[in-house]
């Protein structure tokens, strides 16, 4: 079901039944994005609600659509942990489906083995810089085919928190933030705003009861920075009906 928005002029929402859904539903346009064409690029997301799509991606039917040694997988935001903590964003990205599918040297992490949150920002900066060829991004050449997106209880997305300098940022590609805006209140690792939004395509996923409130609020086009992502490409809200708004369920 497709539906309008007053907050989204140019973004589509779609909401299906439960979380099952959402996630076959996101790994079908995942696998449209990067099924064709040559190298791709996907900018994946932490949080609970892309983990249903990740389990998905490393078993049939799913599996075998994805040429895998054609697509690459970077991560929006991090948390400064090593991999091997629970708390990793692609520590949970690999154990869910990358390490068992995916060839080692098209997974790009961010470096939360580096010195400081700081220095992983911009080794990651440089090595996207490297990916992409140039140093400024090209509004007309998308960086990433699809870049998945999850909403905080708070109206974060990536680790970019309410009232937060780097939502501001408009020339730094991947900045440290000293201090989460909620737990866990480590050091995070985030692109920016602008290099998020090049994409060919931003998908965020929103499931279960306890967003609803926040998803109203953000749907509602309150000045949240999940309301200042953009996407130089389709913007679309995948929702769950137990997520949805009573309006939108
Ligand atoms: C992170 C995530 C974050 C996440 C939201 C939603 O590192 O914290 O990338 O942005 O998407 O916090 O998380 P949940 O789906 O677990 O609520």
């Amino acid at each position: 079901m497709a539906l309008e928005t007053h907050a989204h002029t140019s973004a589509n929402v779609i909401a299906v039944a439960e979380a099952a859904a959402l996630a076959t539903t996101a790994a079908r346009r995942l696998i449209a994005r990067v099924a064709t064409g040559g190298r791709s690029a996907v900018c994946l997301t932490g949080g609970s609600s892309p983990q249903g799509l990740y389990r998905l991606l490393a078993v049939e039917p799913w599996r075998s659509q994805i040429p895998w040694d054609r697509v690459h997988w970077f991560m929006g935001d991090d948390r400064f942990v090593p991999q091997s903590d629970p708390l990793s964003n692609m520590g949970a990205a690999r154990a869910a489906f990358l390490d068992a599918t995916a060839p080692s040297q098209n997974i790009h992490a961010i470096a939360t083995n580096s010195g400081d949150a700081e220095t992983a920002a911009q080794l990651y900066e440089d090595e996207l810089k490297r990916f992409y060829g140039a140093d400024r991004l090209d509004p007309a050449r998308a960086l990433f085919d699809l870049v998945l997106m999850g909403l905080g209880g708070d109206g974060h997305t990536a680790s970019l928190f309410p009232r937060s300098a780097a939502l501001a940022e408009k020339t730094r590609w991947v900045v440290g933030v000293a201090k989460a805006g909620m737990e866990p209140y480590m050091p995070r690792v985030t692109l920016t705003l602008p290099t998020l939004a090049s994409t060919r395509e931003m998908l965020f996923l929103v499931d279960s009861a306890e967003k609803r409130t926040i998803l109203a609020r953000v749907l509602g086009g309150e000045d949240l920075p999940a309301n200042r992502a953009y996407s130089n490409g389709e913007l679309v809200w995948l929702i769950d009906r137990a997520a949805a708004p009573e309006t939108a369920a």
